[in-house]
């Protein structure tokens, strides 16, 4: 695929649009104490925006459908998509709400520890997707239960990869769940869904709701079970420098590869590929160059 190739598969990524302003710090911080960061970035982020971003960079088409406010923070937020070169059609204004945000603190190891401050009844008075589902794959997270309901049923009712990025709380999505065609849990997602996160749990949740199965699981390799059996698909290593959005890459990446017609063992290697890249900090790469 080639950037902005009108013949790329087409993914609706839905969900929470957010600004992280990310903090890098030396250790965790101690309570009360005050801190210095040692750099600091205000990027756009939240699970949709990220997984948007990730599919831009790999060349596929996009559409993000959520919901920012109408606040000091609404144009800097419209600027931070555009940067990621994403479209702001189906972006969308609710007066009076608040543009979801985060603080993130980014230690020296990668890791990320995040606070997100977003109005749950943000998507409520969205306007209804478009109609017919003319994309080639729907992507959403579980922010807002009224988007990954619609966009999941819109997309498995047009036969296309339907892929939730399950994250806690998954309760909140339960009905929506049983219309994913794939759902990929976060291992804090899947304990909290399942009560833990081994290949077990997988199996499980796979038989239960008829649907591909997986658990990433940071460096080590992802749990997946496809309702019949199950397989592990190692993460290449790297030295992490910021695992913010690592996830979001993921499911960016495993959804438009799935789209792309590839299989789910193939679209995983792109995923950890792709993620692997943005946890180390490198340009991302076509799915089929590795890491
Ligand atoms: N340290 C790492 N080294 C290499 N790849 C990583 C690393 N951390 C994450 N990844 C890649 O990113 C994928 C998702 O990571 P992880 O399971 O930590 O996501 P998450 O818990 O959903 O967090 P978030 O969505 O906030 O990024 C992993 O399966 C792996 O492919
Ligand atoms: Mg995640």
């Amino acid at each position: 695929m080639t950037r902005m190739d009108k013949n790329a598969p087409h993914i609706i990524c839905g969900g929470l649009i957010a600004l992280d302003l990310e903090l890098s710090v030396s250790g965790f911080p101690v309570a009360g104490a005050k801190h210095k960061a040692q750099a600091s970035r205000l990027v756009g982020g939240g699970g949709a925006l990220n997984a948007a971003g990730a599919i831009v960079r790999l060349g596929g088409q996009v559409t993000l459908y959520g919901a920012i406010g109408d606040d000091d923070l609404a144009d800097v937020m419209r600027a931070r998509i555009t940067a990621l070169g994403v479209p702001l059609d189906q972006v969308h204004v609710v007066a009076g709400g608040v543009t979801p945000h985060s603080a993130v603190l980014i230690e020296a190891d990668g890791d990320r520890t995040i606070i997100n401050a977003r109005d749950d009844m943000l998507a409520t008075g969205l306007p209804p997707l478009p109609q017919p589902f003319g994309y080639d794959a729907a992507l959403v997270d579980t922010r807002f239960p009224q988007i990954t309901h619609a966009l999941l049923t819109a997309a498995r009712a047009a036969g296309k990869p339907a892929v939730i990025d399950a994250e806690a709380p998954v309760r909140l999505v339960q009905d929506a769940l049983h219309h994913a065609s794939h759902i990929a849990f976060s291992v804090q997602g899947l304990t909290d869904y399942a009560g833990s996160a081994d290949a077990d749990a997988v199996a499980q949740v796979a038989r239960n709701l008829n649907a591909w199965v997986c658990v990433t699981r940071g460096p080590d390799p992802v749990l997946c079970h496809d309702g019949r059996s199950a397989y592990e698909i190692p993460v290449p290593a790297v030295v992490a420098q910021n695992t913010n959005g690592a996830g979001d890459t993921w499911h960016g990446a495993f959804t438009l590869a799935l789209a792309a017609g590839q299989g789910e063992r193939q679209a995983v290697h792109a995923a950890n590929a792709a993620a692997a890249r943005h946890v180390a900090g490198l340009a991302p790469c076509s799915a089929q160059d590795g890491v």
